[in-house]
Order: C-alpha cells, then structure tokens, then sequence
C-alpha cells in the first residue's frame, strides 16, 4: 500500500465539523444520547421526534442542534424534515434511522394491524425517509445512513421481542442491504447496527425487573446489558467519513449475545 496517504489523528477520525446529521427518534434513550454524541463531534444534527418538550430537554445547551417535531411514519412528518432541511440549506450527509416502536411481545396478542404500525414505524419510514433524503440530495455522494437495527433482527429474542418488533428490525437488515448494492456506485454507504440491551424508555420495564435481568445476563458473553454510552464508539465509527469502505454490513454491539 501507498506510504503517501497522510495517518489521521484519533481525533481527526471522529471529527464532523461541516456535517450535517438526520436522527429521527432524537427525544429519549440512544437517539437522545446519538444526538448529543455527533453534536459533540461537531456536526449539524436535526433531532427528530414527536414530543417538543422531550427534545427541547434532550437538546438544551447543545451547539448546531436543530428540533424538528415530526411523526416520521406520516408522509407529512417526513415532509417536514425534508421542509427543515431546504429552508436551512443543509443537505445531511449522515442518516440515523432510529426511531422505534414495539409492539405485543406474544403473536397471539398482535394482530394484523398493530403488526403493520410497528413496520409503519421501524421499517417503512426508515425506507421512505431515507428515499426522500438521498433523492433529494443534489449530489448523494459521501452520504453515509445508519438503520438501527436489533439482535432481534438476527436471532430470535422469545419470549422478548414481538412478531412485528422482530419482522421490522430483520427487515431493515435486508433494506441495507439492498440500497448499499443500489447506491454503493453513487457513494451512499448504508450500515445497520444491532444493539443489544440497552437502558431506554422501550426497556424501562424489561431492565428494571430482576428476572429479565438475569435473564439478558446470562445470555450476554460479557454477562450484563448494554450501558449507556457503549454504542458511542460504533455510530461514530459508521457517521465517519474515514469508515469510507464500509457498506451493507450489520455491526452487532450486544456483549456476544449473537455469538452464541
Ligand atoms: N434500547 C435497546 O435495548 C434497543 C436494542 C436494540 C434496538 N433498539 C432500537 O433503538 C431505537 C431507539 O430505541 P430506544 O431503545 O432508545 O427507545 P426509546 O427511548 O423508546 O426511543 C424511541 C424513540 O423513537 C421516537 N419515535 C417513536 N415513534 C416515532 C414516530 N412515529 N415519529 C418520530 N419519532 C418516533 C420516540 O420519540 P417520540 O415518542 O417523541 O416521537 C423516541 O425518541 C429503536 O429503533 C429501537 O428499536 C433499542
């Protein structure tokens, strides 16, 4: 390999200065502390989500952070963002497709509709708003989106997860997929991440009960759930411009659950 290519400084890895950041599902749990992180980086981050007081909390103090109260499963609420961007003149070269729901964990309690509004959400504005951004885009190039996936996209989490929660998160493993292979020749890399258990609004009940806990333990390789801040380093690696030759793969950051 070339000696010629200058060695970058740690910092300069991570640094997003002149970046401009989507995260939808901004106002609580990873989403929240995703928006802080590449705020923190230096970016532009419009934090998406439906509740005003939450991401106003979320986004106090911070520098270079843009609110946008939208539902993005609505064609509207995704027209609002894309309405935020135009009249900023920004044009985000980092996606975090974060915002989630979850639905029953039993199939025999979700039915057909409540199956199709977690896909609503996790999946299908996930696909649209990417769609929307990356179109309209002058030049796509460079742009770099991050669908946050879950172990429950990989392996089965019964009796935790849910038919539509684990569908929607599968789902979005193939969707990388197919636009990495799509886009990949225009320069768009698209990643997913898999977390495992984290601390969030969604996992409140499951963390805070003793035998669910046991349960996460024993089944992580490392023993203990995800702690906030250890995604940190993952969503920095696949919002970096450095990460250049990545593209279509799923980064799982679930203590070894999956490599069970
Ligand atoms: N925590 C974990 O252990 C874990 C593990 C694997 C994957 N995940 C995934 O990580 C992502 C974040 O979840 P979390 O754990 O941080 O849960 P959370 O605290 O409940 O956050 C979910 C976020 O999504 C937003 N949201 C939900 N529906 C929305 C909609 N229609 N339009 C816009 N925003 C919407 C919520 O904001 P509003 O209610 O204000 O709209 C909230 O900010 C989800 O995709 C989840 O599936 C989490």
């Amino acid at each position: 390999m070339s000696a010629t290519v200058p060695v970058p400084s740690p910092g300069e890895l991570f640094l997003l200065r002149d970046h401009a950041a989507v995260v939808t599902g901004a106002s609580s749990g990873l989403g929240a502390r995703f928006t802080r992180l590449l705020a923190g980086a230096g970016a532009e981050v419009y934090a998406v989500a439906r509740r005003a007081e939450k991401l106003t909390e979320v986004t106090a103090g911070l520098p270079n952070v843009v609110t946008v109260v939208a539902d993005i499963s609505s064609p509207e609420g995704r027209q609002r963002v894309l309405t935020e961007l135009g009249n900023r003149g920004a044009t985000p070269d980092i996606l975090i497709n974060n915002a989630g729901t979850s639905g029953p964990l039993s199939a025999f309690d979700e039915n057909g509709e409540e199956f199709s509004r977690v896909l609503g959400v996790n999946l299908t504005s996930a696909y649209a708003l990417t769609r929307d951004v990356v179109m309209s885009a002058e030049d796509p190039s460079g742009m770099r989106v991050i669908n946050v996936s879950s172990i429950l996209g990989l392996v089965s989490g019964a009796p935790v997860g849910g038919a539509g929660y684990a569908a929607s998160k599968a789902g979005l493993i193939g969707l990388t997929r197919e636009l990495a292979g799509q886009w990949g020749r225009r320069g768009v890399r698209v990643n997913a991440l898999a977390p495992g258990w984290f601390p969030s609004e969604m996992t409140t009940e499951l963390l805070a009960d003793e035998s669910s806990t046991k349960w996460v333990a024993r089944n992580s390789m490392l023993g203990r759930a995800g702690r906030e801040g250890e995604l940190d380093t993952a969503v920095m690696f696949l919002a970096s411009p450095y990460s250049s030759y990545l593209t279509g793969q799923v980064i799982a950051v679930d203590g070894g659950w999956t490599a069970r």
